[in-house]
């Protein structure tokens, strides 16, 4: 890899032909992205210039990227990076196959959805996967400054500004699933029973709420002690953006996240499917 200054270089010469030779300012954005295959300046504007090097043209979803999104740079700081721009994208997609997975089994098919709520979409890193599978069915919701009016101008999703205060929280319309990828992971044991209950209000008679969580055995297997309620949270998380005692890490365990779900919505999940998304996360599934 390059220094900054020999990256920024290359983007600055090619920012000035843009206009006028597109072809050779791409050759030169590609360039930048072989220097610092994390720069999404570089990145976004192959992917504007729908540049042969562009994502979009063989994932065939809007692969620009906000450079805000923590996820992202959660992925361009991880050990094993190697190519940050294509392990996050291609891990949209593995949610989205993971997912259709789960619903497969539940003989409750994504593609046969009429209204999905993505909550928790963070930047978009599943979203552009999703609307891909069911355009104009899409409703997603963040605290994020700017992630939803990013994830309403780049993936056409409809939108909810979403609170901390989730009591506060109301949504227009229900929906037949109600979709939580890694937010309980994050939230401060108190607050699950709340957003338990404000999200079953979310999900359509007949609908489905589904949720990760960490998984209990992968949680003790890095030596991690649970208090006597089943919980073990830590003030730090990946993001820098969200105050670290209403956003940090939660580790449970499957019975407190029973006695969650049962205390919000008077039963216990309907399908629970262990390591079914990241790297350790359980999928909850709640029926309504
Ligand atoms: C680990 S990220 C996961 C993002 C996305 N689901 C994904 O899988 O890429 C957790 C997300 O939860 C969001 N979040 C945290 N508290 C929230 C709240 N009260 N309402 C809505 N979203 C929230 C964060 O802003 C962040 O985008």
């Amino acid at each position: 890899m390059k220094t900054n200054a020999h990256t920024a270089a290359l983007i600055e010469s090619a920012d000035a032909l843009v206009a006028n030779a597109p072809m050779e300012a791409a050759r030169l954005y590609a360039a930048a992205m072989l220097d610092d295959p994390a720069s999404i300046t570089a990145h976004n504007a192959l992917e504007t210039l729908k540049a042969p090097q562009a994502y979009g043209r063989w994932m065939h979803v809007n692969c620009l990227i906000d450079p805000r999104d923590d996820i992202f740079k959660f992925f361009a700081n991880h050990e094993i990076a190697k190519n940050p721009i294509r392990e996050y994208l291609s891990d949209g997609w593995r949610t989205l196959s993971e997912l259709m997975v789960i619903l497969e089994t539940l003989d409750k098919p994504l593609l046969k959805m009429h209204s999905v709520l993505e909550f928790a979409a963070g930047f978009g890193r599943f979203t552009r996967h999703l609307v891909r599978a069911l355009p104009g069915r899409v409703t997603c919701a963040d605290v994020l400054p700017g992630s939803i009016e990013f994830l309403q101008a780049q993936f056409g999703a409809k939108t909810i500004l979403s609170t901390h205060k989730p009591g506060s929280m109301i949504f227009p319309e229900q929906y037949e699933l109600v979709f939580v990828l890694s937010m309980f992971t994050h939230l401060p044991p108190s607050m699950w029973r709340p957003w338990l209950l404000a999200l079953a209000t979310a999900v359509k008679p007949g609908g489905l709420l589904v949720f990760s969580v960490c998984n209990e055995t992968s949680a003790r297997e890095m030596g991690l002690a649970f208090a006597a309620d089943g919980t073990h949270f830590i003030s730090s998380s990946e993001s820098p953006s969200l105050d670290a005692d209403v956003y940090g890490t939660t580790y449970t365990t499957r019975q407190f996240v029973e006695e969650q779900v049962e205390g919000a919505v008077g039963r216990r999940s309907s399908h629970y499917f262990p390591y079914a998304f990241w790297v350790g996360q359980d999928a909850v599934v709640v029926q309504f």
